[in-house]
């Protein structure tokens, strides 16, 4: 077996051999050119096929993901610095705009009380975001209208910190064995009821409607990372209708479509699904210091098995995944409409590792149990299954790719090349350097000065109840009173 936990870090890899080299030494099937193509021999570079959003083709095949950056005003607006993102946004030249960031359906369902709100109250800030992402996209990138821009709409579900960043107010699908101890869930009455899902459906339904209103051309039904709707995916331990069965688990989505469509709004649907998870994980004591967490282990389950607390994990063996109603899921959404489905893993709460693979972990996290290559690799290759069955119409777009650095667009294009994925989805990378692919697909020069080294800090920062950013790389953000504050809060302060 490889030694996998053990890892080279990116920058030490001159070449796409020494990359490849190293891929061979893990064991990885990761593809990567030789070299980055230009204009239009790029794959990245290529309309999107098949499908329309909005009657739009999107103009290529790089999204960016939602990324949130808990600085909105205590109402649930944008602030300056998120204009400034959506404008970065823009700017990139992605022609998806995944869902922008999360934004809560309601006020009690925010991850923190800086979250964006999507209401009737917020509908003036939300214009104006999009208004913003826009602009600049047109004024460095000509057109827009290849150009497709959708609204996340979420609940935080058992992450909730409406009122203080401080306290959790975490609202559960069911109750869960590992995970309660450590989001303060002691109670049944914290356990959404059934008639209070159909509120929420209710609240998803408005939601949509302010999106259309205000120019969104799709909502992304946030199915991902632990939060509230990617619970109930995994509720087989929840009584009533939206427990247990496959088609229980999943009657929260199908009566929000439902209730969309209803209502007259013809709005575009895409879904973010994590479509594996793990156990939590938990710094190995034996190898943690003061301050300095050790490798990720994963918590004792051997109580919980068979492990009926997740979607898209082996119930015998919860640190592997079983897309087997990945599938399933993958068919329903095609059923009801769904255009775009956006495939991430794991939470960044519980398992980081696996959700956004890093070299430096956030301060709540542990350092990494695995290479972060093999995270990386294990969602592409997941995407790559999903994708050979995936049906006409569906469009597949994949996560993690942040932690390859200057590899990315060697192994983006090759990927899009193989038919592995239809779109690219860039996260952390879009925070330090938005226009990484562009520059790449322009002219091969890529500034590496800007490049994302996954320090974390774009986490860390939240967890600490500050605003998100690239703060090593991004001088905005250096430059703000905050760095000192995370730096401080980094050396001595146990997250919240
Ligand atoms: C600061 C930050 C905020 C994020 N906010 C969201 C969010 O609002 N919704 C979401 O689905 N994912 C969110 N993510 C996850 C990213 O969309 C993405 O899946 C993850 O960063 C892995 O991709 P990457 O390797 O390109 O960074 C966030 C990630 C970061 C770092």
């Amino acid at each position: 077996m490889p030694e996998t936990s053990v890892f080279v870090r990116i920058p030490s890899l001159k070449t796409v051999a020494d990359f490849r080299a190293r891929l061979a030494a893990l064991g990885l099937e990761l593809p990567c050119d030789d070299t980055i193509a230009v204009g239009q021999d790029s794959p990245l570079t290529q309309p999107v096929t098949g499908v329309t959003i909005n009657g739009k083709i999107l103009g290529n095949r790089w999204a960016i993901q939602p990324m949130e950056g808990w600085d909105g005003t205590r109402g649930g607006e944008p602030t300056e610095d998120t204009l400034r993102r959506w404008r970065r946004f823009g700017d990139s030249g992605a022609k998806l705009i995944a869902g922008g960031e999360a934004m809560a359906v309601v006020p009690d369902g925010r991850a923190n009380p800086n979250q964006l709100l999507i209401s009737e109250s917020t509908k003036t800030g939300l214009a104006r975001l999009r208004e913003t992402l826009v602009a600049a996209h047109r004024e460095r990138h000509g057109r827009t209208d290849d150009l497709a821009i959708g609204f996340q709409l979420t609940h935080s579900g058992r992450f909730c910190r409406p009122n203080d960043k401080g306290r959790l107010e975490p609202r559960v699908a069911f109750r869960h064995p590992l995970l309660d101890a450590r989001f303060n869930v002691t109670s049944d009455r914290q356990i959404i009821t059934d008639a209070e899902v159909a509120h929420l459906v209710e609240a998803y339904v408005a939601a949509a409607k302010t999106a259309w209103q205000v120019g969104a051309d799709f909502v992304d039904l946030k199915h991902c990372h632990g939060y509230l709707l990617h619970e109930f995916l995994g509720a087989h331990t929840r009584p009533g209708r939206y427990g247990g069965s496959f088609e229980n688990r999943t009657r929260f989505l199908r009566e929000i479509v439902d209730g969309i469509r209803a209502s007259g709004n013809r709005i575009d649907l895409a879904v973010r699904l994590s479509a594996f998870d793990f156990v939590p994980f938990r710094p190995d004591p034996a190898r943690s210091a003061p301050g300095r967490p050790g490798p990720g282990i994963p918590e004792d389950y051997s109580r919980c098995l068979p492990y009926r607390f997740g979607f898209g994990v082996n119930q015998s063996h919860p640190i592997e995944p079983d897309l087997t109603e990945v599938f399933l899921f993958m068919e329903l959404c095609a059923k009801l409409g769904v255009k775009l489905l956006n495939l991430s893993a794991g939470s960044p709460y519980y398992n980081p590792h696996i959700q956004r693979p890093a070299a430096y972990p956030p301060s709540d996290g542990y350092q990494p149990p695995e290479d972060p290559l093999v995270g990386v690799a294990r969602q592409i290759q997941m995407v790559r299954q999903v994708k050979a069955r995936a049906p006409a119409g569906l469009l597949l777009v994949g996560s993690a790719y942040s932690y390859l650095q200057e590899y990315l667009p060697q192994v983006a294009q090759c990927v899009v090349r193989q038919g592995w994925v239809d779109v690219i989805g860039v996260g952390r990378m879009v925070l330090s350097y938005p226009t990484m692919l562009a520059d790449a697909v322009q002219n091969r020069t890529l500034h590496a000065r800007l490049i994302c080294r996954t320090f974390s800090d774009c986490t860390t920062a939240p967890r600490h109840g500050l605003v998100s950013g690239c703060y090593p790389l991004d001088e905005h953000y250096r430059a703000k009173g905050e760095f000192q504050e995370l730096k401080d809060a980094k050396s001595k302060a146990p997250p919240r």
